[in-house]
């Protein structure tokens, strides 16, 4: 399984450039090819759903052509029902597309198979298919009856009149009813039993319809009346807007990380429904601010989000981003009214309930209703996706509070915004880790001591951990060799650091951690992967703001890969033998210093070839050879790199 782990954030702020609107995307695409003319469509989304619809436009016989790498595409309408009257299509867990293609193809006059991935089979569609059988269609579902996969075949269509279409489960079968009925020629009224949820997606539809030459009359939100005679026309040029249920994860990472965050590509004028997310999070105390083609979000002026209870019905997508912003809240938060969130690209309401409890939240699932309140401190942890891009896009926040989390198949985000992750590494900033790796007694201690200390970051000593593992283990009677006993030893280590000691349990340990025989027993355990991994997770818990000084071997390597800057810090052996002779004078303790220079000529080279996490100075490590340099020196060289690199202020 693929993961990415993000690591804990400072905060959020700066500029995003949204892809285009799903929603927008492919009701375009399909109104360009059902119009007379072509039709040039720009800043096309470019995603699986997309790449979808456009797939079975071609294969309907639709001809459309790609600028280059851009995102503007030419359609050349059919101005009608479809010219291939016999396909078989692959629709992927593209609601978007399945839909509005069934009810186009219903009306097609030809025989169609239509699939989609195991989801989308147990994604409803009944209520869609029994209206277009009202119609006359012949449409017979292959697996269970009401659901993908489909059959359509050539059957009268009945003309005009009034067909019912229930309006409570999806939208999306509304708007797959109003885009089709103009093939047929004939005043048609739709009838919308139930309750219609997801307004403002039919609001889109109706907008668009209307670009591509057809207006429809509508009674409230209960009677749609497509007029007689009306067929699309290509209006020339369509911009699509950016998708503001993208925007949503900026928007709430402005709110949740400080900000400003600002997101381009939607604003004010935008037809789509989930700019009213920003309201949402107005009400939360976010700071909202909007233009044209922006909006932008900064956290409230003090204190935490507020906690809320909204009716989300109307932002059913972004409605998702709002449960994990409750993680941020004052209080317990509910949402009511998104049952349609179990038919989505998963049960969205059970992933989200199982998913928040993993970071520490009590969660209440209702029937309709989510009821989040936050722990005292978010859990890292690994988070399932179910293949639903939002489920991915929205748990990244959780790193906004300081937590590392980890997300499970984050290539789901393709679904709709295949550059999430890269447009979220823009505006969020990491805790920044300065990792000094070294061989040993080459002072990369002390500095890195000094520099946390200069800095007012955290200090990770990890050397410290497999000196305390090693001194742990001799202590229970544990065998250095044991793996299995070393890793669960390990893994609940007892160790504390507390005002400049060392504590195991309740010992002070301060000296006895650094004797021959600790460094001896830490160098034997520190090659055994199951104690390696049993202090990878308490290692990346020392991360957290302002900063973090980590020193020892595969810091930089293996436990903050990301680090932000990474020190080599070495001394010739004769420098290093020289310093530790020093050290073991001023204790008073034997020293000899021929012994020790062979010491450490032996230790660099087991260390070298060990087979685990050998010292090496990695590629992007700043060597800083300290033979020559007193700890001053190197303080102040490691501090002003540090600043250089507008990691800490100074
Ligand atoms: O840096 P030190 O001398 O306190 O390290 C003690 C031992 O642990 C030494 O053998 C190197 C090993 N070590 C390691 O393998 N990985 C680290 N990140 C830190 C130390």
């Amino acid at each position: 399984m693929e993961f990415l782990d993000l690591p804990p954030m400072l905060g959020a702020a700066g500029t995003v450039r949204l892809p285009g609107s799903k929603s927008i995307s492919n009701r375009v695409l399909l109104l360009a090819a059902l119009s007379e003319g072509e039709t040039d469509i720009r800043d096309l989304l470019s995603s699986d759903d997309v790449d979808r619809m456009l797939d079975a436009l071609r294969a309907l016989g639709v001809a459309w052509q790609r600028d280059g790498d851009s995102l503007n595409y030419r359609v050349v309408g059919v101005g009608g029902p479809f010219p291939v009257k016999s396909a078989e299509l692959f629709l992927g867990n593209a609601g978007t597309a399945f839909r509005p293609l069934t009810a186009a193809l219903a009306l097609s006059g030809g025989e169609y198979r239509m699939s989609g991935v195991p989801r989308m089979h147990e994604r409803p569609i009944g209520d869609l298919v029994d209206a277009l059988r009202q119609l006359g269609a012949d449409i017979t579902c292959t697996g269970n009856e009401g659901f993908p996969p489909l059959h359509l075949k050539p059957a009268t269509i009945r003309s005009g009149g009034v067909v019912s279409v229930r309006g409570d489960v999806s939208s999306q079968f509304l708007t797959a009813l109003l885009m089709a009925l103009p093939l047929t020629g004939v005043e048609t009224t739709i009838e919308v039993v139930g309750e219609l949820i997801s307004k403002p997606y039919i609001a889109i539809t109706l907008e668009l319809m209307s670009r591509f030459g057809v207006r429809v009359e509508r009674e409230g939100w209960a009677r749609f009346v497509v007029p007689g005679g009306a067929s699309y026309r290509s209006p020339g040029t369509v911009y699509v807007e950016g998708d503001a249920s993208s925007a949503s994860y900026f928007l709430a990472a402005g709110a949740i990380g400080g900000g400003p965050v600002r997101v381009e590509g939607v604003g004010r004028d935008s037809i789509q429904g989930d700019v009213r997310f920003a309201e949402a999070l107005r009400q939360l105390g976010a700071r909202i601010s909007m233009g044209d083609n922006w909006i932008e979000a900064a956290a409230p002026e003090e204190g935490r989000l507020r906690a809320f209870d909204l009716d989300l019905n109307h932002i059913p997508d972004a409605a998702m981003t709002l449960a994990v912003a409750a993680l941020f809240a004052d209080g317990p938060c509910t949402l009511r009214n998104i049952a349609s969130w179990r038919v989505k690209e998963t049960d969205r309401l059970a992933a989200m309930a199982t998913e928040l409890r993993k970071i520490g939240a009590e969660v209440d699932e209702g029937a309709d209703t989510l009821r989040v309140s936050a722990p005292a401190k978010l859990v890292p942890a690994a988070i399932d996706t179910y293949d639903d891009h939002r489920m991915a896009m929205c748990f990244s926040l959780v790193s906004l509070g300081g937590c590392r989390v980890r997300i499970n198949d984050p290539k789901c985000v393709n679904k709709t915004f295949p550059g999430y992750f890269a447009s979220f590494a823009g505006v969020a900033r990491p805790v920044p880790v300065v990792a000094i790796d070294g061989p040993s007694a080459s002072g990369k201690g002390t500095v890195a001591e000094r520099v946390a200390a200069a800095l007012g970051w955290n200090y990770l000593d990890s050397g410290s951990l497999y000196r305390l593992v090693a001194l742990a283990a001799t202590r229970a009677g544990v065998k250095l060799d044991d793996e299995a006993a070393l890793g669960s030893l390990a893994a609940g280590l007892p160790a504390r650091f507390a005002g400049g000691r060392v504590w195991l349990d309740d010992d002070d340990v301060t000296d006895a951690i650094r004797t021959e025989a600790s460094s001896a027993g830490a160098s034997q355990v520190a090659v055994l992967p199951a104690v390696r991994n049993a202090l990878f997770d308490r290692q990346r818990d020392y991360r957290s703001g302002p900063g973090l000084v980590a020193e020892g071997r595969d810091m930089g390597s293996v436990i903050f890969p990301d680090a932000a800057l990474k020190i080599f810090l070495t001394a010739s052996v004769e420098a290093r033998a020289d310093r530790r002779y020093k050290q073991l004078m001023e204790k008073g303790l034997p020293a000899n210093i021929e012994n020790l220079l062979q010491d450490l000529r032996q230790r660099d080279a087991r260390d070298a070839a060990r087979a685990v996490a050998p010292l090496q100075k990695l590629p992007d490590a700043v060597l800083l050879d300290t033979s020559d340099r007193s700890v001053d020196e190197a303080v102040a060289f490691v501090l002003d790199l540090v600043r250089g690199r507008g990691l800490a202020a100074g």
